[in-house]
């Protein structure tokens, strides 16, 4: 899968060079570039902001970077998403979904946001990670990359996906490593027991318990 991600603040994203987004880069699973929209602007000082007509709190991102950035890299089976607060919500069927894409694009926007001729003009899948509002897009598009990429082939282990918090509409059991005792804190004896059916149902019951206590909406969502 290629990634591309249009930004104003191409320093924020050395996250994606870490871990295991760095193996599946270096494996060639994932293809990762960051673009930076200031060296698109026609503007004689780079400029890529201004005020909004109409008045109102801070700025815009003008349309004409934006505009030129994405025709740079968009091909025929590019999909462009545009984090937003506006936007559908991120969940793990979502993230599922665009891990089948070639092409990703992501645009960033910042300040109070970008002009709506951009999103009139190439209609961009806008995504929110929450309700709440950041200072833009960057950290919501790592968000996003994050959690598509765990699902992109050869990334993660197919065991890890199938244990996890949500797979199942509920949330991961508890997990230890060693020691198996910890300053007097032990790892619960079925753990240790190599009883794998066990293992399994303590398992399942503490995920159901966990779910219930914190997430009970999960669990109304199911009926
Ligand atoms: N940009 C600013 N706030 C955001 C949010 N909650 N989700 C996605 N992108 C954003």
């Amino acid at each position: 899968m290629i990634i591309d991600i249009l930004t104003l603040f191409p320093e924020s994203f050395s996250y994606l060079n870490s871990s295991i987004l760095k193996r599946a880069q270096e494996s060639g699973i994932l293809t990762i570039n960051i673009i930076d929209i200031r060296t698109f602007s026609k503007d004689k000082h780079k400029k890529c902001d201004d005020y909004p007509f109409g008045g109102g709190a801070g700025m815009l991102m003008t349309p004409q970077p934006i505009y030129d950035a994405i025709k740079s890299v968009q091909k025929e089976n590019s999909k462009i998403i545009l984090p937003s607060p506006s936007g559908k919500t991120l969940s793990p069927s979502l993230a599922k979904e665009l891990s089948k894409e070639e092409h990703l694009i992501f645009v960033c926007g910042h300040y109070e946001g970008i002009d709506q001729r951009i999103i009139d003009i190439f209609s961009p899948l806008e995504i929110s990670i929450g309700d709440y509002v950041l200072t833009g897009g960057e950290l919501s598009t790592m968000v996003i990359i994050d959690t598509l990429s765990r699902f992109v082939e050869g990334v993660i282990s197919e065991e890890s996906l199938a244990e996890e918090s949500f797979s199942n509409d509920n949330l991961e059991y508890p997990q230890y490593t060693r020691p198996a005792d910890f300053m007097g804190y032990k790892v619960p004896e079925v753990l240790l027991s190599g009883n794998h059916a066990e293992i399994a149902k303590w398992r399942k019951q503490q995920s159901e318990q966990k779910t219930l206590a914190r997430r009970p909406d999960l669990i109304k969502g199911k009926k």
